[in-house]
């Protein structure tokens, strides 16, 4: 009587795990491969968006300014440890700081919510406030499925055990957080279909954050009044640059350049042959490199915006003694 209550009890059970099973199958077999193409393309997107774009590796690994434009180090990509000083318009020191899966020194144990809030709203997962040179004011702009294909491409770096200096102000950070510029949501931010290429071009060059350097800078800060007008100087050590104008201004700007001049100045570093010279005391802080990395159309749309904006005269010198 036992047995065959057993007997039954498992023919009862498994034909719930077959029905179950079957069920699953029917409904849901084709989602392993779905989800496996679509997570592959998402990390795929944030690569490009990560890379070539945005920055954030150019940032947070060891540039190597022996080489033209700084490229990142290989094996140092996302570990953090470049040091902004004043050298950089920083009233002391920040450091990137290390966005490795490392469970200890970088974010391995963040959620999408804390990496997201600290990129878009400069809140770190302890609550503390970024230095806002972590360009988290454009990227509060920015479509949030982009931000999420970021975090699902960092997620796959290599994690590295690097433990960053903390930082060290001449004020409280409160002095430099300004939430008042800061949209209080991102669920409402969309991207610009390509075909409008002066917003989608202003959408990237925003993403880009070309406009953080192209500005002038003044004892005060960046002189928000005259975007893109140039003529923030970077100090590296061995050598002072000056960025250029990039406002429509024909005469100081980029205003007599054709698509294809712009164009050409970006592709040229395709290949590791063109920019793998000893560049000496004429190299560029801006990370050219990586921005060749951009498709054409995209870069073709940063031009439009950029030919679309106010022209703004000032005289850049690119090599300052
Ligand atoms: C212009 C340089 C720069 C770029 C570009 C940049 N960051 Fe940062 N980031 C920093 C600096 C510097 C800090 C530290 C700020 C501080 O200490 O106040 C930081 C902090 C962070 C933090 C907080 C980590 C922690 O432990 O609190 C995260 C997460 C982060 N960045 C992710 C990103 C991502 C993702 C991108 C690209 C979408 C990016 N960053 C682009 C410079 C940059
Ligand atoms: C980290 C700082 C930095 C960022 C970010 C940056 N640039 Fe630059 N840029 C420079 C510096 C420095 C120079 C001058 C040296 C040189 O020509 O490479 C420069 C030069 C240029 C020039 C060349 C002008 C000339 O006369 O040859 C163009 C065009 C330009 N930048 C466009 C852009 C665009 C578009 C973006 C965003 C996609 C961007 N920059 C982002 C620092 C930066």
């Amino acid at each position: 009587m036992r047995k065959v209550f057993v007997l039954a009890a498992i023919l009862v059970i498994s034909m719930a795990v077959v029905y179950f099973s079957s069920c699953n199958n029917e409904t849901k077999e084709p989602e392993p491969t779905a989800n496996k193409d679509s997570l592959e393309q998402v990390i795929k997107r944030g690569e490009y968006l990560t890379v070539h774009v945005a920055m954030c590796l150019g940032c947070h690994s060891k540039r190597d300014f022996s080489k033209y434009s700084g490229p990142v180090m290989p094996g140092s990509e996302g570990a953090g440890g470049e040091e902004f000083g004043e050298k950089m318009g920083v009233p002391g020191v920040v450091y990137a700081r290390n966005i490795t899966p490392d469970a200890e020194t970088g974010i391995g144990t963040w959620t999408d919510d804390e990496i997201l809030r600290s990129v878009t709203h400069g809140i770190s997962k302890n609550g503390d406030t970024l230095f806002p040179i972590m360009p988290y004011m454009n990227y509060n702009r920015m479509a949030k499925e982009d931000l999420l294909s970021i975090i699902a491409y960092i997620r796959t770096l290599k994690p590295i055990k690097s433990k960053v200096a903390p930082r060290q102000l001449m004020a409280p950070i409160a002095a430099f957080y300004a939430p008042q510029f800061l949209q209080p949501t991102i669920e409402g931010n969309v991207r610009p279909p390509e075909s409008d290429r002066v917003k989608y071009g202003e959408y990237m060059t925003t993403f880009a954050v070309c406009g953080d350097c192209h500005i002038p800078m003044t004892p005060k800060g960046p002189d928000m009044s005259r975007p893109f007008a140039g003529g923030f100087t970077f100090d590296v050590g061995t050598f002072k640059v000056g960025t250029a104008n990039i406002t429509p201004d024909s005469a100081t700007g980029i205003g007599a350049w054709t698509e294809e001049r712009f164009l050409n100045k970006f592709t040229l570093y395709r290949e590791e042959k063109n920019y793998d010279f000893n560049p000496g005391k004429e190299n560029s802080y801006m990370p050219i490199s990586a921005y060749a990395g951009m498709k054409d159309d995209d870069l073709k749309a940063i031009f439009a915006y950029l030919h679309s904006i106010k022209p703004i005269s000032n005289k850049v010198e690119k090599y300052p003694k």
